[in-house]
């Protein structure tokens, strides 16, 4: 006991002994600051930094002795500059803190780095100073966009095996119409019902590759006119298959609503992730019935995707939105004799491309009884559809117009064919090009009222010739016709430089309702 005692009194001795000056302690919190992983600064009420730690200079790639007398303008965005400083001239009372305020960093080489900062005063040398104290975010957002890109992989597979099985469906009835038709040319009956099915079945096919291309790569938001009940269809008609398979019904209620702006594959992207799921927790039941609804909610649109499915543990709810939460396991669980496999990102990803859009996800869940996941987007009614949309088809085949005198560039021969009897039926000269050679040949040596050019050419892209194409031809209207262009971005810019764009397949009064906008009156070569 006595022993105790005495080993008690030394250690309070040795504290005493280690009790530190304060210039010791200016010292120690000096380093603290100095190398604390989250960037600090402290500026003064006219936005020159007088201190910057480690983590801040080595953000900013800024030497020691480059930062005396620094003003903020120079490390921070020019809006975000002015945000600061509004902030900083503020008379709030002592201490009053500012959080969740995001700045935008300019590193050296340009670069910017999106910070979350907490902004409070200090009294420094005598007057009110404020200290910014900021977490670099850029890596989380790398790593969201990095979850999206996976996502978007394993997407792929799931939307190619459906686009797989649909094309073959499509190709089949196709095949077997022209085979059958091709055996009895004298029974027109037939005839006309074969065309009518072959004319169906290609638009059916179109659609589906339309919905290829927008699966390229992308993760900005890209938005465009898009009916919400369509898309809600083109998802449940590629998944259709397995609804009869898996006894599960589905029922819909559409709010009649005018197209919105919003990113089409993308919110494509996250009904097809609620669809998928719906399905898999109706699996794990036996059957059950997966409700899609598109409501006008005023100021926002709500699409819920309701199922009757094993519904949800209260405990999980809250994870259901982290990345590779998942319940199904990468090995998968097996199920009526399927196996259903899950990464757990899909609702990470889809609820990250709703907050893009400006919304958000909710969701509600009784275990046994089923889900109700609730897509919120704001509702951006989208002004204008495109020139060249087929409803937008007005000019009817052998409406007959003032001649004009048309050059067709393309190097694929069933397309000049089309275009050549097409246009020559309403009695316009048409002249065709197979490749660029020729195309610049005709231009350099006779005069056209259009040009119809194929962005994909043997020896170069379509758009290298609309320079030549305007110097030799300046009245001349330039129709691009294309059937894949690498990025969304890439197209909105060439679109810039024609007059009118058609994505190939197109329908024929598609090129006559094009004419008639870009080219209404007389041909001026005649
Ligand atoms: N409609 C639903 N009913 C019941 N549980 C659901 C439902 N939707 C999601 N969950 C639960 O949330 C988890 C996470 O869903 P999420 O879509 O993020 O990943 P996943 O479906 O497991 O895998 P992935 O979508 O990446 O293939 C699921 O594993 C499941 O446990
Ligand atoms: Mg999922």
């Amino acid at each position: 006991m006595k022993r105790k005692n005495n080993g008690m009194q030394q250690g309070t001795l040795k504290r005493k002994n280690r009790k530190c000056s304060v210039d010791d302690r200016d010292a120690s919190v000096r380093a603290l600051v100095t190398h604390l992983q989250e960037c600090i600064l402290i500026i003064d009420k006219n936005g020159i930094i007088l201190f910057a730690n480690e983590a801040f200079r080595r953000l900013l790639n800024i030497h020691d002795n480059d930062c005396g007398n620094k003003h903020i303008r120079d490390c921070i965005a020019k809006n975000d500059t002015a945000r600061l400083m509004r902030i900083i001239h503020r008379s709030d009372p002592p201490h009053k803190e500012y959080r969740g305020i995001v700045l935008h960093a300019i590193k050296r080489d340009g670069a910017t780095a999106e910070l979350s900062c907490r902004i409070f005063p200090v009294p420094y040398g005598g007057e009110t100073c404020h200290i910014v104290s900021a977490v670099d975010q850029t890596p989380s957002i790398e790593m969201n966009s990095k979850m999206e890109h996976l996502q978007h992989l394993a997407s792929i597979g799931t939307f190619s095996s459906g686009i797989v099985h649909e094309f073959n469906n499509v190709l089949t009835g196709i095949r077997g119409y022209a085979q059958l038709a091709d055996k009895d040319l004298t029974n027109t009956r037939l005839l006309e019902k074969a065309f009518t099915i072959i004319e169906a079945e290609c638009q059916r096919g179109a659609e589906l590759c339309k919905n290829m291309s927008l699966y390229s790569s992308r993760t900005k938001i890209n938005p465009e006119p898009v009916m919400l009940r369509d898309l809600a269809e083109t998802v449940l008609s590629l998944q259709k298959r397995y609804f009869q398979q898996e006894k599960v019904t589905i029922e819909k209620q559409y709010d009649d609503i005018p197209d919105i702006m919003i990113d089409k594959f993308q919110i494509q992207q996250v009904i097809l992730n609620l669809i998928i799921n719906a399905r898999h927790a109706i699996l794990q039941k036996g059957y059950g019935t997966i409700t899609v609804r598109i409501m006008d909610h005023g100021k926002t649109i709500h699409i819920d995707i309701e199922d009757t499915g094993i519904g949800i543990e209260e405990k999980n709810i809250r994870r259901i939105f982290d990345p590779f939460y998942t319940s199904k396991g990468v090995i998968g669980l097996h199920v009526a004799g399927k196996e259903i496999k899950g990464s757990g990102l899909g609702l990470s990803v889809s609820s990250s491309i709703i907050r893009k859009h400006g919304g958000e996800i909710t969701v509600s869940s009784v275990r046994g009884k089923g889900s109700c996941f609730t897509v919120i987007l704001p509702k951006i009614i989208a002004n204008m559809r495109p020139q060249t949309d087929a409803a937008a088809c007005r000019y009817p085949l052998h409406c007959k117009r003032k001649p004009l005198k048309i050059l067709v560039v393309d190097d694929e021969i069933s397309i000049r064919e089309l275009l050549f009897k097409a246009l020559t039926a309403i009695e316009m000269e048409v002249i065709l090009a197979r490749n660029a050679e020729e195309a610049i040949a005709y231009c350099k040596s006779d005069l056209f009222d259009i040009v119809f050019l194929d962005y994909i050419l043997p020896e170069q892209n379509g758009d290298n010739l609309i320079p030549v194409i305007k110097e030799h031809l300046p009245q001349a209207k330039i129709i691009m016709i294309s059937g894949w262009v690498s990025s969304p971005i890439k197209k909105k810019k060439l679109e810039k430089n024609v007059d009118a764009w058609i994505d190939k397949p197109f329908d024929v009064s598609q090129i006559f309702s094009c004419i008639d906008d870009i080219a209404p009156g007389d041909g001026i070569t005649h």
